[in-house]
């Protein structure tokens, strides 16, 4: 009985402490009491959804005021502060899972000409991060001029060190994500994003949430995926779908083999409205059809066993050349579960891209 009241007079004390660090700004003295009573109690740094369905880190609110996070809303039974990050800043430094990066004032969008940059920075005490993955929430950057190239606004991806070039991105890219490779074990400034908002007119905005795959994560897409998908099932969209695709890209879209399938087959999704799902020109007149000397822009991937490797461009995303009606394009039975996407730097005029549903089939 005692002993219960105790524990309820310690629970209280929390509560109390905790609603008072709201309302006042915690003296040292304050801080001290507050930190040591909450070491009492014990949990895990995971991550939580906050308010507005931000995702966040579950810390103390002291951790998380430390840290320059926001609280938003409680997570471990209320005895943490579901912790959010952001960074509006240019020259900011990202040092926290799932930060956002974005535009001054946002979801205000930006008409301010710079670059803006920022660097991620590896989390502190953890060496074993293999990459970066980058959801582009909102984006949107000023279109590629005619052939594809981004001429005044784009966004630029280094490592450190640089291992491999990543693709220039401009125009919409909402809802689209990008994996960086990070070499296993380096710590510090690992990449970095710069967005150059270049156009005197117009304005533009990015929202991107920055998180960092542990190398044995489950969730973690092989070296050189710019994109990853788990399920049996997925679409994939050149960046900037619905305007021109971009030129001088080297994309890999990788799938997580799922259990009991040994294949997958690519079609056309069906786009809503007047859209066309399909458009990777090949040069004047060689449209309607596909061609299986695609040079400029393609779609890359092993199909069937007798035909190998195949490039795949043009007006109809189809099995033989010269379809005129969309076809399943079924894979080679084998692994990776990959397609690659490559343009060329050409002063070509580029087409819409692509709209592709990928589908894993049972063995
Ligand atoms: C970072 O957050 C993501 C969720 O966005 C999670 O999958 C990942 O495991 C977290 N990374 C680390 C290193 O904790």
């Amino acid at each position: 009985m005692i002993r219960s009241l105790k524990q309820f007079l310690a629970f209280s004390a929390i509560v109390a402490l905790g609603i008072a660090s709201k309302m006042v700004e915690p003296g040292a003295n304050r801080q001290k009491k507050l930190l040591s009573l909450f070491n009492i109690v014990q949990f895990d740094n995971d991550q939580c959804t906050g308010t507005g369905g931000t995702l966040g880190t579950c810390f103390t609110s002291a951790e998380c005021m430390n840290r320059q996070g926001i609280a938003r809303g409680s997570c471990a039974a209320g005895f943490g502060t579901c912790c959010a990050f952001q960074i509006s800043t240019c020259g900011g430094v990202v040092t926290q899972n799932n930060t956002l990066i974005q535009n001054e004032n946002f979801p205000t969008g930006t008409t301010t000409n710079r670059v803006c940059s920022f660097s991620i920075s590896n989390v502190a005490g953890a060496t074993n991060i293999c990459q970066i993955r980058l959801d582009f929430i909102n984006t949107a950057l000023e279109q590629p001029n005619g052939m594809g190239l981004c001429e005044n606004d784009m966004l630029t991806v280094t490592t450190t060190p640089a291992t491999v070039t990543y693709p220039i991105l401009c125009g919409d890219l909402s809802g689209q994500h990008m994996y960086i490779d990070v070499v296993r074990g380096s710590v510090g400034a690992v990449a970095n994003v710069d967005v150059q908002t270049q156009t005197a007119t117009g304005a533009r905005l990015f929202n991107i949430r920055t998180s960092y795959i542990d190398c044995n994560s489950l969730s973690r897409p092989p070296q050189g995926c710019r994109q990853y998908f788990e399920g049996p099932s997925a679409r994939i969209q050149s960046y900037n779908f619905g305007g021109l695709h971009l030129q001088n890209q080297q994309i890999s879209y990788c799938f997580r083999q799922e259990m009991g399938r040994c294949s997958f087959t690519v079609r056309e999704s069906t786009v809503t409205g007047a859209g066309d799902a399909f458009e990777l020109i090949q040069g004047a007149g060689e449209m309607e059809m596909v061609i299986t000397v695609c040079t400029i822009s393609f779609i890359q991937f092993p199909i069937m066993p007798t035909l190998g490797q195949d490039n795949r461009c043009g007006k109809i995303f189809g099995l033989t050349a010269g379809d005129t009606i969309p076809s399943n394009v079924p894979s080679q039975r084998s692994t990776p579960f990959r397609i690659l996407f490559q343009t060329i730097d050409m002063d070509q005029a580029m087409g819409k891209g692509f709209d592709l549903t990928v589908t894993q089939n049972p063995c």
